[in-house]
């Protein structure tokens, strides 16, 4: 039986159709069990309820093999630490207790560097990997740069205004990832009880682009002019804010979108096993531009 946590996620929704086309026994962990789609639902064990409560991921663990953890980084939590770190403890101790013997979990780029220690929302990360690995049971973080997909969450300003904003530095060449190929790689380590320990896999897109790169290509894939406008971190903090992030979680986000600048993404090696395979050209072509034409 394999424990899946956050399915109605980006990644948990691809992860869980992945693993049932393979026919692997699934149990969802989920708050609300309607908003999984009716021919997902009745081909899995569900249990309702949040995976960061005791009951639940105690329930939820009972005979499990392995686990596919994503802790939500909650934006109303008090600080990047509760959203990690406190959101995981009742997992470790229910990973211990049912004998779990792996678990996968959905973790950030940046382990090793000279800015790991003050990323923000990183930081809180790693230290959740350092938590489940400290619980005996055998864990592989999936570390991962920034997802293509949080683009999406600028359609509306490319659609109107021509353009979209991050924090990242204009000319900062890193690498990105489609959540698909996220949910690839953690299905290959759920299905496969030859690995222990605990470790890390990260997950490269097949390419290292900047803003004002990922700009061009968005203008050609849409055939209209996309420029990119860097956001300064006290603006992004106002935004975040505005929204009902707490002050900690957006100041945690300006943390990590600083050591990005620094080059906090931009240390793991481009290996044959950590390129995964969606350029940020055919996201655009197969995701984004469906967004924006719709
Ligand atoms: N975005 C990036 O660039 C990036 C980069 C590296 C790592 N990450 C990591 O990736 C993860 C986010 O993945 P994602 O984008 O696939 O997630 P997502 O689409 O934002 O989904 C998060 C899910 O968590 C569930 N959730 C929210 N609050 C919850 C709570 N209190 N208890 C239980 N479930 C809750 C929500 O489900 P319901 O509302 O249906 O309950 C939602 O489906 C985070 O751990 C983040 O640190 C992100």
């Amino acid at each position: 039986m394999i424990v899946i946590t956050a399915p109605t996620s980006t990644i948990g929704r691809r992860l869980v159709d992945d693993l049932l086309d393979r026919g692997a026994p699934l149990r969802l962990v989920v708050r609300d069990a309607s908003r999984l789609a009716p021919e997902v639902r009745e081909r899995v064990e569900i249990v309702e309820g949040s995976h960061s409560e005791t009951a639940v991921i105690d329930r939820a663990c009972e005979g499990a093999a392995a686990v596919f953890w994503l802790a939500p980084g909650e934006p109303a939590a008090p600080t990047a630490e509760a959203a990690y770190l406190d959101f995981t403890r009742p997992a470790c101790e229910a990973f211990a207790r049912h004998g779990v013997e792996r678990v996968v979990g959905i973790s950030a780029l940046g382990r090793g560097t000279p800015m790991a220690g003050q990323a923000g929302l990183v930081t809180a990360s790693l230290a959740m990997d350092d938590l489940i690995a400290a619980s005996g049971v055998a864990y592989r973080a999936v570390i991962c740069p920034s997802f293509m997909h949080n683009l999406l969450h600028q359609v509306g300003a490319i659609k109107a205004q021509g353009m979209f904003s991050m924090m990242a530095d204009p000319d900062l060449k890193s690498p990105t990832v489609a959540t698909r190929d996220i949910a690839a790689t953690a299905a290959r380590l759920l299905l496969d009880d030859a690995w222990e320990g605990s470790g890390q896999v990260a997950c490269l897109g097949p390419e290292d682009l900047s803003p004002n790169e990922m700009a061009q290509i968005i203008s050609e894939v849409l055939g209209t002019g996309v420029s990119y406008r860097q956001t300064p971190g006290a603006a992004l903090k106002e935004r975040l804010t505005g929204f009902g992030t707490t002050d900690a979680m957006a100041q945690a986000m300006v943390d990590m979108f600083d050591a990005k600048n620094q080059g906090l993404d931009n240390a793991e090696p481009r290996t044959a096993e950590s390129t995964t395979p969606t350029t940020f050209r055919q996201w655009c072509e197969e995701v984004l531009k469906p967004a924006v034409t719709a």
